[in-house]
Formats: C-alpha cells, sequence, structure tokens
C-alpha cells in the first residue's frame, strides 16, 4: 500500500522521473524496462519498480504495462515538479534571468477597475510601484506551455502589497511582478503581474496592471496574442 498523496514524493522518486524524462518521457511516451530503468538508476529492479509506483500513485507518471515492458509518460503534475526543481537551480547558479509567459487577451468580469482603484490599495501601487495603475487589469489566459511555466514566477522576487480593512470588510495582500508587455514586435516596459498569493500553480490566467491602458498602448482586442516577460532575479 502506498502513502503517497497527490504530488508529493521524495527526492529518489524525483530523481527516477528526471531520468525518465531525459529518456523523452517529456514529450511523448517512451518504453522501459524495469531491468533497464533499475541500471541506470544503479538500484534493484524491486527499488525501481517501487519508485514507479510512487510516481504513480502520486499522479506524475502516467503508465501502461505492456507484455515485455511499460510504457511511461510525465503528466503535468510531474512536469511542474520538474520544472519547480528546475526553478530552484536556477535560482542557485543564475545571477538574472527572465521568463516569457504566452497567452491571449481575455476580457474579465471588470472586477480589476473596482480593487486597483480602492485607496488601501492605490496609495501602496504609488509609493511601491511607483506610479498610478491604471484602474484595472488585462486578463491573460495562459497558454498550456506557459501555464506550466508560471512556476518559475517562484524564484522572483515581487513588491508586496499589503492587506487593508475599511469598516466593513478585509483586503488581501497582493503581490507585484515587474514585467514587460510585448506584442507585434513592441514593448512596454512598465507593467506589473498581479497576483493574490506568492506562488499560484495551475492558474491559466495572469492579471496586468500599468501606469497606461494596454489595450489602448497596443491596439489589443480580445484573442490577441500578448507575451508577458518577467524578470526573475535570484
Ligand atoms: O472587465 P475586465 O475585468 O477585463 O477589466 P478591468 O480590470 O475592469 O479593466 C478595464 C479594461 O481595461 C479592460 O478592458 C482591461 O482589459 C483594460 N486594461 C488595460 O488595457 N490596461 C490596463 N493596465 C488595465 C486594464
Amino acid at each position: 500500500m502506498s502513502m503517497a498523496t497527490e504530488g508529493t514524493v521524495g527526492n529518489d522518486e524525483l530523481t527516477t522521473l528526471k531520468l525518465l524524462a531525459l529518456d523523452g518521457a517529456l514529450e511523448s511516451d517512451v518504453k522501459i524496462s524495469c531491468a533497464a530503468l533499475a541500471a541506470d538508476l544503479d538500484a534493484s529492479n524491486q527499488t525501481a519498480s517501487r519508485r514507479l509506483q510512487h510516481l504513480d500513485d502520486a499522479g506524475l507518471l502516467a503508465r501502461e504495462t505492456v507484455a515485455d515492458g511499460q510504457w511511461v509518460a510525465v503528466t503535468e503534475t510531474g512536469e511542474r515538479a520538474l520544472r519547480a526543481e528546475y526553478a530552484d537551480y536556477r535560482r542557485l547558479f543564475e545571477e538574472h534571468t527572465t521568463v516569457e509567459l504566452d497567452g491571449t487577451v481575455t476580457s474579465g468580469m471588470g472586477e480589476g477597475r473596482h480593487y486597483i482603484s480602492l485607496s488601501g490599495y492605490m496609495a501602496q501601487f504609488e509609493d511601491r510601484l511607483g506610479y498610478e495603475p491604471f484602474p484595472g487589469t488585462l486578463n491573460v489566459a495562459l497558454a498550456a506551455e506557459s501555464t506550466r511555466a508560471r512556476t518559475a514566477l517562484d524564484a522572483a522576487e515581487p513588491t508586496k502589497i499589503d492587506g487593508w480593512e475599511d469598516d466593513d470588510r478585509t483586503y488581501g495582500p497582493a503581490f507585484c511582478y515587474p514585467a514587460t508587455v510585448l506584442h507585434d514586435g513592441r514593448e512596454y516596459d512598465r507593467a506589473h503581474v498581479i497576483a493574490p498569493e506568492r506562488t499560484h500553480h495551475d492558474e491559466d490566467q495572469l492579471e496586468v496592471i500599468a501606469p497606461v491602458k494596454l489595450r489602448e498602448e497596443f491596439g489589443l482586442a480580445d484573442g490577441e496574442p500578448i507575451t508577458v516577460r518577467i524578470e526573475v532575479a535570484s
């Protein structure tokens, strides 16, 4: 019986997952034999088999057993786990880097305008970001690959906007990541990605604020492609 829960495995399993990814299991299904994997891992067949089982139980690996071995593929959860490792290593060894997230412009429900305009936030934006944002957020629907890649934001150092309260309710904190917006060969570099939490895996929406109305700056309509480049400092 396995104690593994969704998404959590030990370092031995992550190493195994990395080996499978190096064998091509990120891009497509690859056929492996336990004996060959065991040799690669310098471990027993039993150990190799147990690690595969743990990865499977935790949802990091999809498997199909056939007569002479098994087909394996790293799942989206598995790719996120590897990307989290990658973000750690990048943080360790890279001075300075950027991540580019691709998506399309979408419309939200008009909430951005309301929140950005609240004085409790606005004063902090002016103070900490150095500008008064256009009242609203530009919503970007991220492509699947970029939804996964946003894990890289873990290594960024956002500006924190504190939570606050008025007589009626409390308003949560937010994190602002310095960002450059790119569209059609042009770029605007005084924007920020704003998010309610430090990390936000799985989310396929990005919200961007800027001192200008980005739709006007770029002539953007819903569905148009946009790239958001975020500084990931170490
Ligand atoms: O309706 P929705 O939630 O998408 O928008 P909002 O946050 O209320 O913002 C009002 C409008 O301004 C929307 O069309 C946003 O896409 C746009 N916007 C922009 O172009 N540039 C910004 N810096 C912020 C918002």
